[in-house]
This record gives C-alpha cells, sequence and structure tokens, in this order.
C-alpha cells in the first residue's frame, strides 16, 4: 500500500519535555495531518493519567493504561510492547533520562523505526558508535534533538561566521544554569546519574560545533558538589571546562542548577564569541521583554522558545511557536520526506536511498545526525573523566574516544 503521507508516533517517556514540549508539538502536527495515531509509553500509569487531564481534548494510546492498572505499578518494559504495536511508518522519540537513550534508541531501530531522541544521545562514546553503525546499516534516521540549533539567535552567529563576518575564531564562553528545583524535584530521581554539564552544558558545546564546524581537540573541567550533598543529593552543583578546538580556538562553559528557584526564567543561558574581525554578545534568557503578575511575580518571557499564542484561525484555539517546536517538528518532517521518496521502491533500494539522503544531511551538519551528535556525547564523556580526574586535561582519540592527556 502507498504511503498516505501520515506517521505513526510513540512518545517513550511522560516526564517535563513531553509534557511542555513534545506532546503539545505533536498533538498541534496531527492537526496539521502529518500524523495518524499516538502512543505515549512511560514508567506508571499515574504519568499518564496527569497527561490525560493536562490534554483533555488529545487522543493517544497510553502503556499502561490508566483506566486498568495501579497509577504507581512499575512498567520498565512495556514501551517493548508499544514498539511493537505501532505499526508501519512510525516515527519514536525517547524522552526517558539519559542513561536509558541508548538502548531505546537501539531497539526503536531495531523494530524498523526512525528515531527523535532529546539530548544528548546517550553518555558513552562506545554507545554513540553502535548507534552511528546500527542506523547507518539500517538505513535508520536518528536525530539528537538540539534545540538551540534552531534558535534564531544562534542561526545568527553560524550565518554571520560562515559568511567570514566574524574572522576566525579565537575564544568565546557561554553560560547555562539552572533552578534549584530541577535537581532536587523536577527529576530528583536521576541527577546524581547526570550532571548540570551533561544535562544543559551539552547544548553550548553542540552549538561551537554546529556554528563552526570544528572538533574538539582537548578539554579540561571542574566541578563543585557544596549544596546538593547538603540537600539529601550527591549529584554536583555546577560544572565548568574549557573546550580547546582543532584550530586552537577555546571556548569555556560554566553550568549549574542551583540557582535560585525566584529565577525570573527556567533557564539562564547566553553567549560571546569573538573572532578575528567581530564579536558576537548574546543574553538567551533575557529577551526583553517582561511580564509582572499577582500570580507569577516577575518573569522573564522568552517568546523565542517554545510558547503558546491565540491561533489565528478558530477563536479558542491555541497556536505553539518557536525553535522548541520547529526542532522537534524537523525529524517530522525529514522521516516523511524520507517515506515520500522511498515510496513504492524494493526495501533494498529504499535503504540505499535512505543511506544517501541520510548521508547529504550529516554532511551539512544542520540536523544533530549521529555523527553530529556524536561530538556533544564526547565532549561530556571527556567533562566527567576530567572531573573524575582532579581536573586533568583530556584528549580525543580514534573515533573521538576520550583519554587522558
Ligand atoms: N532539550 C532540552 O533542553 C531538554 C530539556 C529537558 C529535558 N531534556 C532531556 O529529555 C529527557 C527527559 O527529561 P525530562 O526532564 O522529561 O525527565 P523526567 O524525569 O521529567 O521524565 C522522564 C520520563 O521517563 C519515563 N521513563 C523512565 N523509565 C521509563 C521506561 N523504562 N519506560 C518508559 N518510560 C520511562 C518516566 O516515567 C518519566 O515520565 C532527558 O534525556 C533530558 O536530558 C532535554
Amino acid at each position: 500500500m502507498s504511503f498516505n503521507g501520515k506517521l505513526n508516533v510513540l512518545c517513550i517517556g511522560g516526564g517535563m519535555i513531553s509534557e511542555e514540549v513534545v506532546l503539545p508539538t505533536l498533538f498541534q502536527q496531527r492537526r496539521n495531518g502529518k500524523i495518524d495515531k499516538i502512543a505515549i509509553s512511560s514508567l506508571n500509569s499515574g504519568i499518564l493519567k496527569r497527561l490525560q487531564e493536562v490534554f483533555p481534548n488529545e487522543d493517544f494510546v497510553p502503556y499502561p493504561d490508566p483506566a486498568t492498572t495501579d497509577p504507581d505499578a512499575p512498567f520498565p518494559d512495556l514501551y517493548r510492547q508499544a514498539l511493537g504495536d505501532l505499526g508501519e511508518h512510525g516515527l519514536v522519540y525517547v524522552c526517558t533520562p539519559d542513561h536509558f537513550h541508548t538502548r531505546m534508541v537501539l531497539e526503536s531501530i531495531n523494530a524498523g523505526y526512525d528515531v527523535c531522541c532529546m539530548k544528548p544521545l546517550c553518555l558513552k562514546v562506545d554507545e554513540a558508535w553502535e548507534i552511528i553503525e546500527l542506523a547507518k546499516a539500517k538505513g535508520a534516521y536518528v536525530f539528537t534533538e538540539y534545540h538551540k540549533r534552531k534558535d534564531r539567535a544562534v542561526r545568527a552567529l553560524r550565518y554571520k561566521f560562515r559568511r567570514g563576518e566574524l574572522g576566525e575564531p579565537l575564544y568565546g564562553h557561554a553560560w547555562i544554569e539552572e533552578p534549584k528545583y530541577m535537581p532536587l524535584k523536577v527529576f530528583g530521581a536521576w541527577a546524581e546519574k547526570s550532571s548540570p554539564f551533561e544535562y544543559i552544558g551539552t547544548h553550548y558545546a553542540d552549538v561551537y560545533y554546529y556554528v563552526t564546524n570544528l572538533l574538539p581537540k582537548r578539554v579540561v573541567a571542574w566541578g563543585q558538589k557544596k549544596f546538593l550533598p547538603k540537600h539529601g543529593s550527591d549529584a554536583y552543583d555546577a560544572n565548568q571546562a574549557v573546550v580547546e578546538w582543532e584550530d586552537g580556538s577555546a571556548f569555556w562553559i560554566q553550568t549549574s542548577w542551583i540557582r535560585s528557584d525566584n529565577n525570573a526564567a527556567m533557564t539562564s543561558q547566553g553567549m560571546m564569541f569573538q573572532g578575528t574581525k567581530g564579536e558576537y554578545k548574546a543574553d538567551h534568557k533575557d529577551r526583553h521583554l517582561n511580564f509582572e503578575t499577582d500570580d507569577k511575580g516577575f518573569e522573564q518571557f522568552n517568546p523565542n522558545f517554545f510558547k503558546a499564542y491565540d491561533s489565528w484561525d478558530s477563536e479558542d484555539g491555541v497556536e505553539h511557536v518557536g525553535y522548541g517546536y520547529e526542532s522537534n517538528s524537523q525529524p517530522l518532517e525529514d522521516v516523511l520526506k524520507l517515506k515520500t521518496a522511498t515510496d513504492g521502491m524494493s526495501p533494498e533500494e529504499a535503504v540505499a536511498k535512505r543511506q544517501e539522503m541520510i548521508a547529504a544531511w550529516t554532511e551539512l551538519n544542520t540536523r544533530a545526525l549521529p555523527e553530529n551528535a556524536l561530538i556533544g556525547v564526547a565532549i561530556n564523556e571527556a567533562v566527567r573523566i576530567s572531573v573524575d580526574n582532579g581536573s586533568r586535561f583530556v584528549e580525543f582519540g580514534e573515533g573521538m574516544q576520550p583519554r587522558l592527556a
């Protein structure tokens, strides 16, 4: 049967990023006619019951079903049944804690599906290579959701840099910091398995690579544990790293998740970059749009990321706009292109055509396909090795394998 232009989507994980960004994007894209069935798999049915309440007008197939299961009973393997039920033309969004990504991505590819994985793709270079090799062999599309690649404030830098307006890279710095409620409440269950660098710093490591196309040469990093250990968590409060790139330019990235809970926006972030011909400086949190209300106090509002606005086409409709929406929609658009281009081909021809299209996108380094996402994974792993070894330099060997210098 020929492709009808709609995908079946499974979202594995129903936590913060699913509720706030991924699912509103998927529901909107279903209204746009690009999606047929949506299924959501989560650890327990209590989470899915909550999603049914948050999205009362949106149909989805829940795994496990809140109507028939205890809200707290864990079903860590039920996503496999959801994969088995997804049907033809499936795309899987992996929205689970970082340390589960690898097996869920590999299993999705092996089940015959394309994947959108929340950043980081995985936590180890070895695992990234497993994903790269399997995806290549099967002609599978695996997109890592680094949404800053779609932020106009970052695209502006890339555009001017690539046209030579800033000259050659010399140095730069970035900061990305979140409030204490993130490691203590939002994902208290897995903060110790991650760190502020792996969780959010990876965005700016990826940005430098996305903008310059340079590979990292070596990394040195630091970590502090002063606040969280006094509050029952062994996670790092903060991490800082300097990445030296193959051209000798240096980029400092500072991260933390112990900013005040009274912060006027969830993520404090920004970046500067100095080249031989010019400078870029941008606050990516304060977009000079503030609200002050009785309910929420003072808010720095970022209209660019992911916000709801009144629909232009219906009285009470809502439309989501921003780089979070564009980034989560990109894999849908790309997979629709792959399906359309290979419609009617034999399986062998289809794999060859997919491999060709995916290789061309990888070369562009616009989407973070697995070989592009490898850079963020390698820098993450190097930062962890450096911090665990008294802030020694870590360099990259063959296949971007990090090792103590
Ligand atoms: N792009 C970004 O800036 C951004 C922002 C936030 C989170 N993230 C990433 O998104 C991912 C999820 O983050 P989050 O903040 O939503 O985390 P979260 O802890 O709020 O949610 C994780 C979800 O995974 C589910 N889960 C865990 N084990 C499962 C299993 N075996 N089967 C099915 N579901 C399972 C849990 O039920 C939960 O719903 C992480 O990789 C994180 O780094 C990215």
